[in-house]
């Protein structure tokens, strides 16, 4: 098999004789890790799905059945632009760096690392959904949010491997020895440690978590380290098909347990309670906010000065790309009382990320409660307020209900039961992840899409059982 073919790109790999011998050699422990911790039980499937082939805005993806590990998974970079400089920061203006600038690699690979980290991951924690998929529709789009996964991680390694040198390669090396919840050896972000196995998970982590990702991925996108930017950018074109997932996932679930609603009692019709949809929300919400990070951040200043990680659409939304002169207006927790500080804006960039992230999420909510209101049930879904049950940051440590109020310890944990995810919510939405394998047939408690994949119909055989 020439090279191509082992490892598509657009890197010109074949002229880099070291780091393709690096990567031919990271790539028999890929495979072996997607083997052992790839989707269980479908390896050899023929899934019908989309193969990154170019990054060109048409036609950069090719579309057939593959067996998984025989996935292409392929190094893909959006084309560099002439005279790119750094967008932000302390040396704005200045011509963007195309090696890592000796100052900045620490950071820069702990950027890369932490992001790379999260890919195999989400793989790891859904490895065991296809054996309760509601339809071969959503089989498919499983795998196809599985593979994408791998190929960022493909991503991430290349940058490992092809500008942080022995380093570099003894991380490529770590980010498949970690595993998912491990104890011993976990994933580095705790969201990506929470078992993600049933299908209401898979869609609230895909809404959620996989969002905290696209505004990861933005911020980096405008980095001023060019490969990175430029792999970033071609990553967010994959990364909008696992939010439509999620997306489009929960508003499917929204839209049958209104039908049931209306038939009876959910439970007994066998859906899911809105009640129950409500504190899956609450719990992955929560869970990814934690992942932008403390509100008040050296790490965040420190990233922007050096033009290393930027603001979502920094270059198209802002004007004053120093960040210098601002402050931002925050609420954080003083002698037991909500109180606000002024914080300079660069300290701040964390929370600002994570404000964007939250105006997109309360999309999706009202996307759902539309659904809601078409299905004629006045009941309604909300995000709760960010300050509520978050394990990092400023509200770490203290305990809020889901208005944001700051309430105590004990009052928390008497009102835990009913607004998160219970044992017995978990073990009844499980109870309810029966196999759904014909073509065209969908199970009980989700509604169909309203069209298929890439034209093709909902009762397509996405995957050949
Ligand atoms: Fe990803
Ligand atoms: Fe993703």
């Amino acid at each position: 098999m020439n090279l191509y073919d082992r490892i598509p790109n657009n890197v010109n790999l074949s002229e880099d004789k070291k780091l393709q011998r690096a990567l031919e050699k990271w790539l028999p422990n890929y495979l072996d890790w997607w083997r052992e911790m790839g989707p269980e039980g479908f390896q050899e499937k023929d899934v019908w799905l989309r193969t990154a082939v170019d990054v060109g805005s048409e036609g950069w993806a090719h579309f057939d059945y593959v067996k998984m590990p025989d996935y292409r998974w392929g190094i893909f970079l959006e084309p560099p632009q002439p005279d790119a400089k750094v967008g932000f920061g302390d040396n704005y203006g200045r011509p963007a760096y195309q090696e890592v600038p000796g100052e900045f690699r620490n950071a820069l690979r702990r950027i890369i690392v932490t992001q790379g980290d999260t890919e195999p991951a989400s793989v790891e924690q859904q490895r065991q959904l296809g054996k309760t998929c509601p339809s071969l529709y959503d089989l498919r789009n499983l795998f196809q949010v599985n593979v994408e996964e791998g190929r960022h991680l493909w991503a991430m390694v290349y940058l490992l491997h092809g500008y942080f040198g022995r380093d570099g390669r003894d991380e490529a090396d770590e980010l498949l020895e970690r595993r998912s919840g491990n104890p011993d050896k976990p994933r580095i972000l705790e969201a990506f440690n929470q078992p993600c196995d049933d299908w209401l998970n898979f869609f609230a982590f895909t809404m959620f978590t996989d969002r905290d990702g696209k505004y990861q991925l933005s911020a980096l996108a405008e980095s001023g380290f060019e490969p990175l930017a430029r792999t970033c950018q071609f990553m967010l074109t994959e990364e909008a098909h696992h939010m439509f997932v999620g997306d489009t996932g929960l508003g499917r679930v929204c839209r049958r347990t209104a039908q049931l609603m209306k038939e009876g009692d959910v439970r007994e019709l066998g859906g899911i309670p809105l009640e129950i949809i409500q504190k899956y929300i609450n719990f992955w919400f929560s869970y990814s906010l934690d992942l932008f990070g403390g509100e008040i951040s050296s790490n965040s200043a420190d990233f922007f000065a050096a033009g290393l990680k930027g603001r979502y659409k920094e270059r198209d939304q802002y004007t004053d790309h120093l960040a210098t002169d601002q402050n931002f207006t925050m609420t954080i927790v003083e002698d037991g009382e909500l109180k606000t500080r002024e914080v300079p804006l660069r300290n701040a960039l964390n929370e600002v990320l994570r404000g964007e992230y939250v105006k997109d999420c309360e999309k999706g909510l009202a996307r759902w409660n539309k659904v809601l209101a078409d299905e004629g049930v006045s009941e309604r879904l909300f995000l709760p307020h960010p300050r509520f049950h978050r394990h990092v940051g400023e509200f770490a440590g203290h305990t809020f209900d889901l208005q944001g109020n700051l309430i105590s310890c004990e009052d928390f944990e008497r009102k835990k039961d009913e607004w998160l995810p219970t044992m017995e919510d978990r073990e009844y939405v499980r109870s309810l992840m029966h196999p759904v394998y014909e073509v065209g047939k969908i199970a009980n408690w989700i509604a169909p899409p309203a069209a298929g994949i890439k034209g093709k119909p909902f009762d397509y055989e996405y995957v050949k059982l």
